[in-house]
């Protein structure tokens, strides 16, 4: 299957007419540019559609994070693939546990270069491009949430999770990838609802390996 675009998550129709309303009257093809003052806010780094780029809410971006933090542990190492919201909300120091894990956020989008060393490019149609800066197996936790809803690209970060983590997968993608999920990662759908800044079309839902709160809450 191919990155169609199809594939991408998609705005909901009344969304979209109320964003060409914005746009329209603005006369601007670009969202806003307001700075925020919080490096690690969520949304401190603008949406890009053409990156295929929706960031979680608040709430859901926390609850993320604590998920990760108690299932790393003291100490533990957290990888966020292509999910650039749990890092930020890892580091921005409003989560109770946050300062005894590490984070690192793999992404295609150089803007996130501004988080310095945390920061690893990374392009899922080369999954392992990364290995000379990265050791096997050394995350307690990675959670992704892949750019494209396809065979394709999920099987593509399926191999990078498979290189960086030690056991425990988060993944978030949509509802209709349940199957290929179960098939390459042997994930389990949550019954946790993840809910983003601007409301999608498509059904989204996480996937673990293992028993987590989020299976039932
Ligand atoms: C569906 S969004 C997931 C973001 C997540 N909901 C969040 O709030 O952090 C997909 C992510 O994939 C990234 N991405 C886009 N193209 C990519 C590529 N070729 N390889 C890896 N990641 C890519 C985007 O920058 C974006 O952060």
């Amino acid at each position: 299957m191919s990155d169609s675009d199809d594939d991408v998550p998609t705005l909901s129709a009344h969304t979209l007419a109320a964003l060409q309303e914005f746009l329209s009257e603005t006369g601007s093809d670009q969202p806003h540019s307001t700075e925020p003052s919080d490096q690690f806010a969520v949304g401190a780094v603008e949406e890009d559609w053409r990156m295929s780029q929706f960031w979680y809410s608040d709430e859901t971006a926390t609850k993320l994070a604590e998920e990760v933090i108690r299932e790393a542990g003291e100490g533990g190492r957290i990888a966020c693939v292509s999910a650039p919201s749990v890092y930020q909300k890892l580091k921005q120091g409003v989560v109770d546990g946050s300062d005894r894990v590490s984070a690192v956020v793999l992404e295609y989008d150089r803007r996130f270069a501004s988080y310095g060393d945390d920061f690893i490019f990374y392009d899922y149609s080369e999954p392992l491009s990364f290995q000379s800066r990265v050791a096997p197996q050394s995350f307690d936790v990675v959670l992704a949430d892949p750019p494209y809803l396809s065979e394709e690209c999920l099987g593509k970060v399926a191999k990078t999770i498979k290189y960086l983590s030690k056991g425990k997968v988060l993944l978030c993608t949509g509802a209709i990838m349940e199957s290929v999920a179960k098939d390459l990662l042997d994930l389990k759908m949550c019954s946790f609802l993840p809910q983003h800044k601007r409301n999608l079309s498509n059904e989204f839902r996480c996937f673990v390996n293992y028993q987590s709160r989020l299976l039932s809450c």
